[in-house]
């Protein structure tokens, strides 16, 4: 034949393209994002890659520009103190993914010249990326073609193909035909396409099918159980622990605080001295036997929860106020803005330092009154 050539596509090619086109109408202005055609930069997204591990984008914009801010380059957060890059972290939650990025920053900036490896096999090799944030680091930074299956990502492919088997057994499933509209060039910009979609259009609750551009093909928008897709697995109720914490304060204020041994839960971070977590609250008597000093503690009313990914946890407040610091092991600290603090061990401060009742067991004459 003469004339114009027509190249027919496969029906998973032209999928891929009608995403991509809608991509470059639709994409979000992310911090971490290279503006379209723009290089991207693999330190940026590395680092916006870990902290995106299990935390919405909502919460990282601050903590990624922070960050980025404060160490430009992976040279300069290989060169951070260990204990400023946790405290820079303090409220992102997952300890462990900021001291792993430490880890990985000195091991690029060493042994690896400043440079990021390439390739998803070979980015896994730095602690704390695995599968998931290899093929993203891979895709958006150096445009390998590997997939990107994040929550959003797996919610899309599950509809395109109906696929109702349940999470997490359906995700190696996910990924092969995440994998299977995996473009050759451009595979970073269809990474951030899926996850966009997902945002955006292919929505937990009430999907905009009619504002998708793959409306036509998804199977599960045909079958009529979009909203019902992906499966998951009924949850495992977590177990609930429970403890005592003792908020001591001084003259001025400054709140008495220890370190958390390094390995573990919140490894290395700050709180006021707790103490052990079981099934039931401590008896005052075992309480004050916990105390870290001797005072005139007084246990406050009502308590503080925090879930955590596998337990749930209650905290009752036992404080104090001294006027005098005792010598013990921990640092007082009257300005915990920038403090190595999780959220659950603010949650605990704030209970204490809102508390407006008496802290001291009042003198008869007064209670009398
Ligand atoms: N979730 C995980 N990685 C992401 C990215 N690069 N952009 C948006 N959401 C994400």
């Amino acid at each position: 034949m003469h004339g114009t050539q027509t190249t027919k596509q496969s029906p998973s090619a032209n999928r891929t393209q009608r995403l991509l086109a809608w991509y470059d109408v639709h994409r979000r202005d992310l911090p971490w994002r290279a503006k379209p055609g723009a290089a991207a930069d693999p330190y940026r997204v590395w680092l916006s890659e870990i902290m995106l591990q299990q935390t919405t984008v909502q919460a990282v914009a601050g903590y990624y520009r922070k960050f980025v801010g404060r160490w430009p380059t992976v040279r300069a957060l290989a060169e951070a103190a260990p204990d400023d890059v946790l405290a820079a972290w303090a409220g992102l939650g997952y300890y462990a993914r900021a001291r792993n990025l430490h880890k990985a920053a000195k091991m690029v900036a060493g042994e690896m010249g400043g440079r990021f490896p390439s390739t998803a096999e070979a980015l896994r090799a730095l602690p704390g990326i695995g599968a998931y944030t290899s093929g993203a680091i891979a895709a958006i930074a150096f445009d390998a073609p590997e997939a990107a299956m994040d929550v959003n990502a797996e919610r899309v492919i599950a509809r395109l193909f109906a696929v109702d088997e349940p999470l997490p057994g359906a995700k190696a499933k996910l990924l092969s035909l995440g994998r299977s509209l995996v473009p050759e060039k451009r595979a970073g910009d269809f990474a951030q396409a899926l996850m966009d979609l997902g945002a955006g259009i292919c929505t937990v609750k009430r999907p905009a099918c009619e504002d998708c551009p793959w409306t036509d093909g998804c199977e599960a928008r045909k079958r009529g159980i979009a909203e019902t897709l992906p499966v998951k697995s009924p949850k495992v109720a977590r177990p609930l622990r429970r403890g005592a914490a003792f908020v001591a304060r001084d003259g001025k204020g400054a709140v008495l605080l220890v370190k958390r041994p390094e390995k573990g839960l919140l490894g290395g971070m700050l709180q006021p001295p707790l103490g052990p977590w079981g099934e039931k609250f401590p008896s005052a008597k075992a309480a004050l036997a916990q105390a870290p000093f001797r005072a005139a503690w007084k246990k406050l009313p009502g308590l503080v929860y925090h879930g955590f990914t596998h337990f749930e946890l209650e905290i009752v407040v036992w404080a104090t106020k001294v006027a005098t610091r005792p010598t013990i092991d921990g640092v007082w600290l009257d300005d915990l803005s920038n403090a190595a603090l999780p959220t659950v061990m603010r949650k605990i401060i704030a209970h204490a330092v809102e508390y407006r009742g008496p802290l001291f067991r009042q003198a008869k004459s007064a209670r009398r009154r």
